[in-house]
Order: structure tokens, then C-alpha cells, then sequence
């Protein structure tokens, strides 16, 4: 009988691409997949490191996991257990030392070689090698059915934010070359795919070379998006995380030309602060990030924002704590998340001994969400009784239900009898609860 497989994932979208992956792999070497944990033969746990509660999640998730593995080897059954992902990669050894029933553990960038290791006898091993290149050459095409689909169009990180651990997880800054990621976006196609979201954690700096008429040209994201764009099929481009500092006129300009990229930009800021800022090596100044977001509302005005946001690092103060608030008032974000800092060992940050009290923290947390929330809230109040494009990604859970996103990634819950799945359609909003849409059918 075919072994089964199961696998949890923790984190980014990049951790949900290379889930994906894994995915394609295994079942390219004949194992089948299973949502129910008990159930597999080989479990694995692709894991995430950016702050300590996801890290945590992984040992109580061991805990259980290695009770259901000693019960199976009662009963004569073997399972393996699978730790990837960037804890994987930043704690390695450590794993095995709290938990000996972990197999292997396996960095986010040696996931490729998970087939050969299951055929063999030895166990107890650690992988954490930075291989991008022979990693996304050993991945076989995808048989995932899906109308958006992810595609990681570059690896690592060379920014070295001071409180962040994605340049030691995933080391290096890495972009794939077009051809390979023309193809992969093809593959999707063909399997029945209409958006696509490429995917790095400092994508704005993607950078590769192709040969155009025997010379060789220089391809940007604005560049891939475009030569992607042409591909028949395809409906819908977003990207995912941009750096302020990295926003040329190039992909403002794409946005305003290419129907197919979404006028939604998801550009971190994390402080409002220039102090701040600095301390995080963020590289630009509350002024320059308001600076770029005003040119680009003034290109492209039907453009939304989305940031991520850090309260409480270390030194912050009421009175940087309130520049954040004044920025998120100058830009008014469509959708942002807000984190507490959280000390990451091994980044610089971490040796800092200013931190701020919890209660201010949690204090200054809950006054953020609450004005992100009624930005939201006002964002999306304002497309009610508007006709709106939605791609139909999937049923919803009532009969006759759909439900898509528009280009905002607002989710719209429509009843059709007819199967509508991978259509684009225009949609009247007719009310709004909690964070999602409901609609009727126009065109
Ligand atoms: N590459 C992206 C995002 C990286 S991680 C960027 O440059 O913005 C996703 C988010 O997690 C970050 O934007 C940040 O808001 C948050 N984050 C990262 N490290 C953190 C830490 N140590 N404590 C709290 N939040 C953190
Ligand atoms: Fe982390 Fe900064 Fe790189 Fe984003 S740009 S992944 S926050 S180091
Ligand atoms: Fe987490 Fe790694 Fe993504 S640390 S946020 S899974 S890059």
C-alpha cells in the first residue's frame, strides 16, 4: 500500500509555497496525502521562527505527535516525523535534543531531498545547507488544483532588519531565473490556475538576466510581471512582501499599464518612528515611506495599502509610538498586522536591554488594531451598493454558495446554481459582515 503523508504549516506564505512543494514531491514519488495526522506514515511540520509563540508551537506540537509515533511502533507500524522550515534552520540540532523521535530535520532550503532520505535506514539527521539552486531544480511539476497559486520567485533576505531571524533561516538573497518560473506559472495554468501571487520576503528586489535578441537584458519584478502577464490564461498578478526602499518608478508604472497586477500593495513599515527606524535598519525614514505612498496614490489612484506594523522595540517611546499613529492616519491602510516585538535570538536587536514594559506594549497593540480595524472597516464600507470584479476561487459552506476576492483580497461570499469557479465576475455588494462581502451576480 502506498505510505501517506501529512504535513502542518506554520507561517508565511513562502512556508505555505514550499508546503506545496513538499506536496508535489511526495506524491510524484508515490505517496498520497492525508489531512488527518493519525492517519500518515510520514508527518511533517514546516515551521516558522519570526516570533517566540510560533517557534513554541512546534515543541507542543512534537509533544503530541511523539505519543501517536511511540503508540504506532507498539503495534509494529513505523512513522517518520519531519521538522522544516525556519525553525529547522535556526535551532537544528536542539530539536533532536528535546524531542528524540524527530527523523530528520531539514532547512526551507533542503526540502528536495525528504523522497531519497525517506528510502533509507538512518534517522536522526540534520539538514541546513543553503542549496535554492539545486533545491527548485529538483522539484517536479504540480498536479495541485487551484485557481490562485503561489510561486516563490526569490529566496533569503539581504536586508538585516535588526529584529528579524529570515536572513539567518533562509539565508541569502536568492531570485530565480524567468524560465523557470515561466514555466512553473504554465504548469499552473494548465492545472486550471488564474491568479498568481509571486513570492519572496524582500520581493521588490527581485533581479535576474535573460538573452533577448543574442543580448542580455536585466529583468526586474516590473519586468517579470510583464513578461508574465502575456501569458494566455492568466488573469490576475500580485506580489508579495516589498521593501520601501525598493519601490522603482518601474513597478509604479506597471501598476498603472498592466491591467493583469493588482492595484494592492502590501509594503511593510513596521514604525512610523524615523528613530525607530533607524534602529531597525529598515533603511528609509517615516517621510520617504510617506513620500513613495503619495506618488503612488498619485499614479495610480485606485491603488490600496497594506503594512505590517511592530509595537514595543526596544526604546520606543509614547512619543514614537504616536508618529506610527500619525502615519497609519496619513496613509489609511485597507487591511494591516500589527505585532509585539518579540526578542529573536541571534538578531541584533535581541541584545538590547531598553525593552518596554509588557502592559505598554499590549496597551500600545490594542490602540493600533483598533484604528487599523475602523480603517478597514471605512475601506470596505465603501464598496457597498458598488459593482466590483471577483475571481471565483472556491464554495463557500452553504448549498449554491461561491465565494471569490476581489482585487483588494476582500473576501465575497455570492449563491449561483451554476458552477462558476476560476470566472471573473462583476459583483454588486450588497452588505458586509464582519471582514467579509456579500453579493449578486450583475455580469
Ligand atoms: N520581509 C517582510 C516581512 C517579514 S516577516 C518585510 O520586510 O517587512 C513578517 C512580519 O513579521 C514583519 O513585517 C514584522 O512586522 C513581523 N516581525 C518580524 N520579526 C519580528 C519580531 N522579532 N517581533 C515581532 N514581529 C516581527
Ligand atoms: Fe526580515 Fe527585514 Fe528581510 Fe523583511 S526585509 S525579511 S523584515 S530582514
Ligand atoms: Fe516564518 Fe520563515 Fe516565513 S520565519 S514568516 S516561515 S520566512
Amino acid at each position: 500500500m502506498n505510505q501517506s503523508f501529512f504535513i502542518k504549516t506554520y507561517g508565511c506564505q513562502m512556508n505555505d509555497y514550499d508546503s506545496n512543494k513538499m506536496e508535489d514531491l511526495l506524491t510524484f514519488n508515490g505517496f498520497s496525502k492525508v489531512s488527518n495526522v493519525e492517519k500518515s506514515d510520514v508527518a511533517i511540520l514546516n515551521t516558522c521562527h519570526i516570533r517566540k509563540k510560533a517557534s513554541e508551537k512546534l515543541y507542543s506540537d512534537l509533544g503530541r505527535l511523539s505519543v501517536f509515533k511511540e503508540n504506532k511502533n507498539k503495534l509494529g507500524k513505523k512513522m517518520h516525523i519531519i521538522v522544516t522550515g525556519c525553525v529547522a534552520q535556526a535551532e537544528g540540532n536542539e530539536i533532536i535534543r528535546r524531542n528524540k523521535s524527530v527523523d530528520y530535520v531539514i532547512g526551507p532550503q533542503n526540502f528536495h531531498i525528504i523522497p531519497k532520505l525517506l528510502k533509507k535506514k538512518k534517522t536522526n539527521q540534520i539538514f541546513t545547507e543553503f542549496l535554492c539552486e539545486e533545491k527548485f531544480k529538483s522539484l517536479p511539476s504540480s498536479n495541485i488544483k487551484n485557481v490562485s497559486r503561489l510561486v516563490t520567485i526569490q529566496e533569503g533576505c539581504d536586508k538585516f532588519c535588526t529584529f528579524c531571524v529570515v536572513p539567518y533561516t533562509r539565508g541569502a538573497e536568492y531570485s530565480r531565473q524567468v524560465e523557470d518560473i515561466y514555466a512553473e506559472v504554465l504548469n499552473y495554468i494548465k492545472n486550471g490556475t488564474s491568479e498568481i501571487t509571486l513570492l519572496g520576503q524582500n520581493v521588490s528586489s527581485y533581479k535576474s538576466i535573460i538573452i533577448e535578441k543574442s543580448k542580455k537584458k536585466e529583468v526586474n519584478l516590473s519586468g517579470l510581471m510583464n513578461i508574465l502577464s502575456k501569458i494566455p490564461g492568466l488573469k490576475r498578478i500580485r506580489y508579495l512582501t516589498s521593501h520601501p526602499s525598493d519601490i522603482s518608478d518601474d513597478l509604479i508604472s506597471e501598476h498603472k499599464n498592466n491591467k493583469s497586477v493588482m492595484p494592492f500593495l502590501h509594503l511593510p513599515v513596521q514604525s512610523g518612528s524615523s528613530k525607530i527606524l533607524k534602529l531597525m535598519n529598515r533603511k528609509h525614514t517615516k517621510e520617504e515611506y510617506l513620500s513613495i505612498i503619495s506618488k503612488i496614490k498619485k499614479n495610480v489612484p485606485k491603488m490600496a495599502f497594506s503594512s505590517d506594523f511592530i509595537v514595543g522595540y526596544p526604546g520606543e517611546s509614547n512619543n514614537d509610538f504616536e508618529e506610527t499613529l500619525d502615519l497609519i492616519e496619513k496613509v489609511d491602510f485597507a487591511s494591516s498586522y500589527s505585532f509585539k516585538y518579540s526578542p529573536r535570538p541571534g538578531t541584533p536587536a535581541s541584545t538590547k536591554k531598553n525593552y518596554i514594559n509588557d502592559q505598554i506594549s499590549n496597551l500600545r497593540l490594542k490602540k493600533i488594531q483598533e484604528l487599523l480595524n475602523k480603517q478597514q472597516k471605512t475601506f470596505n464600507t465603501s464598496f457597498i451598493d458598488k459593482n466590483i470584479d471577483v475571481l471565483i476561487s472556491g464554495r463557500g459552506k452553504k448549498e449554491n454558495q461561491y465565494v471569490g476576492r476581489t482585487p483588494y483580497l476582500q473576501p465575497v461570499h455570492i449563491v449561483s446554481s451554476r458552477n462558476l469557479i476560476g470566472k471573473i465576475l462583476k459583483i454588486k455588494i450588497e452588505s458586509l459582515t464582519s471582514f467579509s462581502f456579500h453579493g449578486k451576480i450583475i455580469a
